[in-house]
């Protein structure tokens, strides 16, 4: 089963838990707004392609449940339901770009009855699935034109399957090499401190029979000075028009330290999270999130006491210039990003 999906009566949206994973393979369904909302709020769906898919999947379902009597009524209340959904995280476009995809349904058809309306909310919110899978080939295609047979790739949060719809961005190109024959050394960052990579990666890469070594965050310097990362593969949540790109907190560490030790360093992502209206990495929010999340979850007992203070960004900007190459559907993007990310077409 897909990770986001319709229920078979078609008026839910069923996801894949990832707050559960490794240990409890849950489907949830999700009828209500504020269901969506939290779902995407909370990591039980996410990844930036992930919970685009989510929010269109959502608004078409919520759309089934809005005032039908009049194309006006219906108008205002999906807008207002769009801004809801698209509040539950600032930083990956994907989110903003698929409600806008979905909402643009809605006015490109003034005045057409709502039942025809929603018929075509479902086809877009599809599409958009649909779109995401192609996508995510095409980057694993161009992806793994970079690495060759044993390398050791190094890899921060996740950015496979669960995060997209199949193959994912930064492994793509490892389910891709793997589907060919290919054998890869990947070292997964565990990503503190809601352990995507621990939880997520290291679970999709053995699933999928690729040699995987899980490690801290701060063992990145360690296996890169002994030689055993040939190239750094990571995700991306939206990237500036100059090329700056948001991803997992402690990406541009990495990115950092690929940098220090000559390694290229790779952003690959579909070209929904380019965003050519945010100029550079300065202009992209940065989600904060609660303290609980250092100090308290995966723990038995808090580790730090109730009064300290905690900063907890979820995203990191990696500069442009640390960037070697974004490796996206329509190709592999180099500096300088500010003329060749305008060849990009978004749809
Ligand atoms: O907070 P998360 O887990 O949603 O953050 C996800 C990432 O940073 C991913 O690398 C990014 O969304 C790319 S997913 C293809």
């Amino acid at each position: 089963m897909r990770n986001i999906a319709f229920n078979q009566a078609g008026d839910r949206v069923v996801i894949l838990d990832q707050t559960r994973l490794p240990g409890c393979v849950t489907y949830l369904e999700l009828g209500t707004a504020e269901e969506i909302y939290d779902a995407i709020r909370r990591l039980k769906v996410r990844g930036a392609p992930a919970i685009g898919i989510c929010a269109a999947f959502g608004m078409y379902v919520l759309s089934l449940s809005m005032p039908r009597e009049s194309y006006e009524e219906f108008s205002k209340e999906f807008a207002r339901v769009k801004e809801y959904i698209g509040s539950s995280r600032p930083t990956a476009v994907n989110l903003g770009w698929a409600l806008q995809r979905m909402e643009r349904i809605v006015s490109e058809h003034p005045g057409a009855p709502v039942s025809e309306i929603c018929v075509k909310l479902k086809e877009e919110a599809l599409e958009i699935q649909q779109e995401d899978m192609d996508m995510c080939r095409r980057i694993s295609e161009y992806g793994l034109s970079l690495i060759k047979n044993g390398d050791g790739i190094l890899t921060h949060c996740n950015a496979g399957p669960l995060a997209t719809s199949r193959y994912g961005t930064a492994l793509g190109p490892l389910f891709l090499g793997k589907e060919r024959g290919m054998e890869f050394k990947v070292f997964a960052d565990e990503t503190r401190p809601l352990l995507q990579g621990a939880r997520l990666t290291s679970y999709e890469l053995e699933q999928g029979g690729i040699d995987v070594t899980l490690i801290c965050d701060n063992m990145a310097s360690m296996v890169m000075k002994n030689g055993w990362v040939q190239a750094c593969f990571v995700g991306c949540d939206r990237v500036a028009a100059n090329g700056d790109t948001a991803n997992k907190i402690g990406t541009s560490g990495v990115a950092i330290l690929a940098d220090y030790y000559h390694i290229p360093f790779y952003v690959l992502g579909p070209s929904s999270t380019i965003d050519l209206n945010c100029p550079t990495g300065a202009d992209i929010p940065i989600e904060l999130r609660p303290p609980e999340e250092i100090k308290e979850q995966f723990y038995e007992q808090p580790m730090a006491l109730a009064k300290t203070k905690c900063y907890n960004p979820a995203f990191d900007v990696t500069d442009h210039s640390l960037i070697t190459a974004i490796v996206t559907d329509q190709g592999i993007f180099r500096a300088p990003y500010t003329e060749s990310l305008v060849g990009i077409t978004q749809i």
